[in-house]
């Protein structure tokens, strides 16, 4: 089945072929990002975003299918994000699928948006067998799931107030970095002195998988207010507070996924989601990982954060199984569990 997945839940345009037959996998995959036109504005303008949606969706449709190789009349399905996302960008893109699916007379299916994050790592060649442990880290979410397999998960823990990249993003602005702030806020921190501020590792002193980042917030906020009223928040400063933010959030992320996959017993762990490009996550979790002589697997960078690809793997995955909208009923849920 040769699908073509299209993901614009929020600030980025996606669109991309999966081939489910065997020698096939990812045909084509393109990307427009916003970004840009919203780092403007220090995050995503809803209104502008839609409208971006509309002006590259079709052009990067005909650009996958040109880089495949091929015509409209040879794709057997269709996928978009369904949800959770922005509701004028979720719209732009499952109508653009109905439309194509009804002209096309081929099936379409709207997926969860984390669900494309989960799979993401199947993209890759060495690619996770199930069952695993899977942490999701983007801006909106922070959770741990048990997979057994496609549509089998069980929720392990999650965040109960900010998700790991909202928490990167609010730290990047006290620190008046640009929108989105991960990457930035990483990279100031590769300056920082570890020894010389530590941040507390929420939740981690008692039993649970959940997570819980608004205090380290607040501590961060309060940290650089100090920092400002003794004349002392500096280049280096800056830094040292970008360190102890970092560092304590990825230690709290690897002492939860180490006690979940001691708790589950699994021996695989998939982490994914726009916060899994962290090089200093990926070091420590390799570390836990090689320790318990257990498996660790990331999407490559391109495929952490959103992407097509990993909406098309999903939907080629469903629709093989026969699952599929009802004709004429697209679907955009800004908010999905
Ligand atoms: O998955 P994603 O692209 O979009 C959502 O579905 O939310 O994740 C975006 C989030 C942002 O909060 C961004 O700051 C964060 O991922 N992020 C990072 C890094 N790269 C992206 N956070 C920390 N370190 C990074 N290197
Ligand atoms: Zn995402």
């Amino acid at each position: 089945m040769r699908v073509l997945g299209i993901e614009t839940s929020c600030d980025e345009t996606g669109v991309a072929v999966y081939d489910t037959a065997p020698g096939g996998g990812l045909l084509a995959d393109a990307l427009y990002s916003q970004v840009a036109m919203h780092a403007e504005y220090g995050g995503v303008v809803p209104e502008l975003a839609s409208r971006d949606h509309t002006r590259k969706l079709l052009p990067l449709v005909e650009q996958v299918l040109a880089d495949a190789d091929m015509a409209r009349g040879e794709l057997d399905g269709i996928a978009y994000t369904a949800g959770p996302g922005l509701v004028g960008a979720l719209m732009v893109g499952a109508a653009t699928a109905h439309g194509m699916a009804r002209a096309l007379n081929i099936p379409v299916l709207g997926v969860h948006h984390m669900e494309g994050h989960l799979l993401a790592p199947m993209l890759e060649d060495e690619a996770p067998a199930f069952p695993f442990v899977a942490l999701l880290v983007s801006g909106g979410h922070t959770q741990l799931v048990a997979v057994k397999g496609l549509g089998e998960y069980r929720l392990l823990g999650e965040s109960v107030d900010d998700a790991a990249g909202e928490a990167f993003d609010k730290t990047a602005k006290m620190l008046r970095l640009p929108y989105p702030g991960g990457p930035h806020v990483a990279k100031l921190a590769k300056q920082g002195d570890p020894g010389r501020f530590r941040f507390p590792r929420p939740m981690t002193d008692r039993p649970g998988l959940d997570f819980s980042f608004s205090g380290l917030k607040t501590h961060t906020l309060t940290a650089i207010r100090k920092l400002d009223d003794a004349g002392e928040l500096t280049s280096r400063g800056r830094a040292d507070i970008a360190r102890a933010f970092e560092d304590a959030v990825v230690d709290t992320m690897v002492i939860k996924c180490r006690r979940a996959l001691d708790d589950t017993g699994l021996k695989r762990l998939v982490v994914a989601g726009g916060v899994s490009a962290n090089v200093r996550l990926r070091e420590g979790l390799d570390q836990a990982c090689a320790k318990r002589r257990a498996g660790v697997f990331y999407p490559r960078g391109r495929f952490c954060t959103d992407n097509g690809a990993m909406i098309a793997y999903v939907g080629a995955r469903r629709l093989e199984t026969g699952e599929r909208d009802v004709t004429g009923q697209m679907q955009a849920t800004p908010r999905w569990p």
